[in-house]
């Protein structure tokens, strides 16, 4: 008999345990691990594997997602087919060059290819070259010129870190006083260290957002489902910005002309200008896209699967993991096809007391079983560990409560049913993930 495919996901995270949880239902996976993993990531071996069950057991293995030599290491070991970046940060550091250099199979973009992420300038540049709908903007690397901007351009705009800030780097700003004050955070108190240094002065639009991720085999892509993401902390969209404190797939209002046309107007301008730049872009290809009256314009490109999306495209995805990801690395996804279960999946992210700031750690976490038993339901784990036999909180976004249903109301009353469930101490989350009524384009 043919020997199993070793999987390694890469990072610690709800989006990373929704991966392994993916790559352990498909056909030819043996096993899979996750570095570091969290306190749900690892499970034993379930042949029999009922509806939404990983058959392959998942194993934590305690390496840090940016000591990119001991994961070599560990995946020449352990005779590991194949790696799955989740996070940005490895892919800054250049995990898929160095695991390519070593003769090992990564899935995700190069350094060079995920400058399209890790620099909002890089970005912003490649888009107004290749006619990328994006808001107008500037960059400044001087906090007195980006503050002259501001005077001089009054009126509502949006005040970015360049690079890499947890999701937290952009500041949603209605008045100059706001936008100044955002820019003295990034570039003279540098909340965000070097990240903040350059930062992106832009446009402010208005509309709907929406997350279209797709695969990418460099020369052309896949869509996944759209989903939608909620970045702000309190219900109706108000509070802080956070990594994502819920997310849903398919969107109801986004059609497959509007798909259509986010690939053709948005996707492959920028695939085919990586790809003529000598840095063609393999992995998924995320664009966070605000729809306005004229369109979709792009407010971000991510270089990875989103978190939380992945909890809500994942469950749905009908189409084996392994053999969808390998498609893109083997440059051959024209011949896939992307089978989807019909229904929508919701995901609720219950996040830690005072998220998105700082948070108590140790608080223990009752009722999961229960809430993973409700139908449609998987519970992805995020900010937790194992202290013996206890599950406790270990981060801000503590877990990623998904649930599958008929349509987007359905999965919604199953989440927030199973969402009932669960307990910990200051345990928050927002009660409106998939219960806002459709909205047009
Ligand atoms: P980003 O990190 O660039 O995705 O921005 C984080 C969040 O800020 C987005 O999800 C939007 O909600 C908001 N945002 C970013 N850019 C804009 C913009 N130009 N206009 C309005 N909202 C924006
Ligand atoms: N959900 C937003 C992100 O993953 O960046």
């Amino acid at each position: 008999m043919k020997k199993g495919k070793r999987v390694l996901v890469v990072g610690s995270g709800g989006r990373e345990h929704a991966l392994a949880w993916a790559l352990a239902r498909a056909a030819e996976v043996e096993r899979v691990y996750v570095a570091p993993g969290n306190g749900g990531t690892t499970w034993p071996p379930s042949p029999e594997a009922p509806d939404l069950q990983p058959r392959a057991p998942a194993r934590s293995v305690p390496i840090r997602p940016d000591d990119i030599q001991t994961l070599i290491d560990f995946a020449r070991e352990q005779a590991i087919d194949l790696t799955v970046v989740g996070p940005e940060t490895p892919l800054a550091h250049g995990i898929v060059d160095a695991f390519q250099a070593a003769g090992l199979r990564i899935f995700g973009p190069t350094r060079a290819a995920a400058r399209i992420e890790t620099s909002k300038a890089f970005a912003k540049a490649l888009m107004r070259a290749c006619g990328v709908p994006t808001p107008d903007y500037a960059v400044f690397h001087r906090f007195e010129e980006a503050r002259a901007y501001l005077r001089a351009h009054p009126g509502p705009v949006v005040v970015k870190a360049s690079g890499l800030a947890g999701g937290k780097g952009a500041f949603v700003c209605d008045t100059t006083e706001e936008a100044e004050e955002a820019l003295h955070r990034l570039m003279r108190e540098r909340i965000f260290g070097e990240a903040g240094d350059t930062v992106v002065i832009e446009e402010r639009l208005y509309g709907s957002e929406l997350s279209m991720l797709a695969l990418s085999d460099g020369r052309m892509v896949k869509p996944l489902l759209p989903a939608r993401d909620h970045k702000r902390l309190m219900d109706g969209d108000r509070g802080p910005n956070t990594g994502g404190m819920g997310a849903y797939a398919p969107v109801p209002e986004v059609g497959p002309d509007a798909v259509e046309r986010v690939v053709q107007q948005i996707m492959m301008p920028v695939l085919d200008a990586l790809a003529r730049q000598g840095t063609p872009f393999v992995g998924v290809l995320y664009a966070g896209l605000m729809w306005t009256a004229s369109g979709p314009f792009v407010l971000e490109f991510n270089a990875r699967f989103g978190d939380p999306e992945a909890q809500a495209i994942l469950p749905l995805l009908e189409t084996d993991g392994l053999e969808a990801l390998e498609a893109c690395l083997e440059g051959r996804l024209e011949d896939l096809s992307l089978r989807w279960r019909p229904g929508a999946c919701v995901t609720v992210v219950l996040a830690s007391p005072g998220y998105p700031g700082p948070v108590p750690e140790g608080l223990p976490i009752s009722g999961l079983e229960d809430a993973a038993a409700q139908e449609g339901v998987l519970v992805f784990h995020a900010g937790t560990r194992r202290e013996g036999a206890q599950l406790v909180t270990a981060g801000g976004r503590v877990l990623a409560v998904s649930a599958i249903g008929p349509d987007l109301p359905g999965a919604a009353a199953r989440a927030y049913a199973a969402v009932e469930r669960i307990h910990f101490e200051g345990m928050s989350f927002r009660r409106d993930i998939g219960r806002v009524p459709v909205r047009s384009l």
